[in-house]
């Protein structure tokens, strides 16, 4: 079975083509978007092209099956809202093409899959987390975005393709493909990451709520000021994470929503995203502890009302060993010295397959660490060497 390059890289350029931001190489495609449906339905169509039967389920994942039972392959289509071209396309086109050689070879079958809204633009990897049978789809329904549009909503703009869900026992197992996102094999052996661990996650929404009111005539003892109440909670959680956390935890306010977010209003509300990351469970539960404690207490000295949302969250998951030794083995073959085993501190697919079947991650490096913006890349003899290492251990499998 042997991958092809140039069509593997043909293909990747194409998907970047849906939702191109203008901006470098860059994608805005979030889950559920025009572009984003657009670009499965492309990718539906190579699928078909290469022989493999076509299937979408109720939440709008894409699967390209090879056969009654194989090896599934793949990565998500769906992007931040500023998006790099690689972030999960690069795994689900890997997938694509090992899919296609392997039909081509007569090599056992391959399936691959692009699952939806791993971004999470209603949930933390909604697609696969729905598909793994971790979150009931009754409940995945009533999340909603930051402009309130329901999941529910969302779904129905695919319903025309929509079957059932795939029994998970389809698959003999998972591999998925990943830019690293982050500097350490730039800064590390250079070329290929072989994935030991993915850190857990956790993701809540929180509101302080005090009084809007004139931002001339209403002295400042006597203001409820959400603004001003986000800082000092931001302030006193830095403080108090200082003793529970290590170099490896991180923690992000990203995406903040002041009411009524007018120059001369004191704003009356604030709703922020809390998210937090770590390879240790018990950690990532006594910091929402602290951040439960926290908002409390800064809301109550300060007369404010908070509300705190449900935690959302994925564990943190170990690759399989067979499959992070098949990874290996070919990384030392193909790559020699210029590879490395390494955890993730992004989120994946796979740590919800992680549960359900043998899975690994393979990491091509990220040009200056920079993910999760327009300016993400990888070097394209980086990409083609990720595909010769993911093939061979596919082959192996
Ligand atoms: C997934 O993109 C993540 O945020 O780790
Ligand atoms: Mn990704
Ligand atoms: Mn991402």
């Amino acid at each position: 079975m042997t991958p092809n390059a140039e069509r593997f890289l043909a293909d990747l350029h194409s998907l970047r083509s849906f939702g191109a931001a203008g901006t470098g190489k860059g994608v805005k495609r979030r889950a559920f978007s025009e572009a984003d449906i657009a670009a499965r339905k492309w990718l539906a169509s190579r699928m078909e092209e290469a022989g493999l039967e076509v299937h979408f389920d109720p939440l709008g994942n894409l699967f390209g099956l090879g056969g009654e039972r194989s090896l599934l392959i793949g990565s998500h289509s769906d992007s931040q809202p500023e998006g790099g071209w690689l972030d999960g396309a690069l795994g689900v086109v890997a997938g694509l093409e090992i899919a296609r050689a392997a039909k081509e070879a007569g090599a056992p079958p391959v399936s691959v899959v692009s699952f939806q809204d791993e971004e999470g633009r209603f949930g933390v990897l909604t697609g696969s987390e729905v598909w793994a049978g971790k979150l009931d789809l009754a409940e995945a329904d009533t999340f909603t975005d930051e402009a309130g549009l329901t999941l529910a909503e969302a779904r129905r703009r695919m319903a025309d393709v929509a079957g059932d869900f795939l029994p998970q026992g389809r698959f003999s197992g998972f591999l998925e493909m990943h830019i690293e996102q982050g500097p350490a094999l730039d800064q590390g052996a250079g070329r290929i990451g072989v994935v030991t661990d993915i850190v857990g996650i956790r993701d809540m929404r929180i509101s302080f709520t005090g009084q809007q009111n004139h931002a001339g005539t209403t002295p400042m003892a006597l203001r409820a000021d959400a603004f001003q109440e986000l800082s000092a909670f931001n302030t006193v959680l830095n403080d108090r994470f200082a003793n529970v956390v290590t170099p490896q935890t991180v923690w992000t306010i990203g995406h903040v929503a002041l009411h009524p977010n007018a120059a001369s209003v004191v704003p009356g509300q604030v709703t922020f995203s809390m998210q937090w990351r770590d390879g240790d469970a018990e950690r990532l539960g006594r910091m929402a502890a602290i951040i439960r404690e926290t908002a409390e207490e800064v809301a109550a000295a300060r007369g404010m009302s908070v509300s705190l949302g449900p935690v959302m969250g994925i564990e943190p998951q170990a690759m399989h060993p067979q499959m992070q030794a098949a990874l290996a083995d070919s990384a030392g073959a193909l790559a020699p010295g210029e590879w490395q085993k390494m955890p993730s501190g992004a989120l994946h697919d796979a740590a919800n397959l992680a549960p359900l079947m043998p899975t690994g991650m393979l990491f091509v490096p990220s040009i200056g660490g920079i993910s999760h913006d327009f300016a993400e890349d990888t070097a394209e003899a980086d990409l083609v060497l990720g595909l010769q290492v993911l093939a061979r251990a596919a082959a192996s499998l």
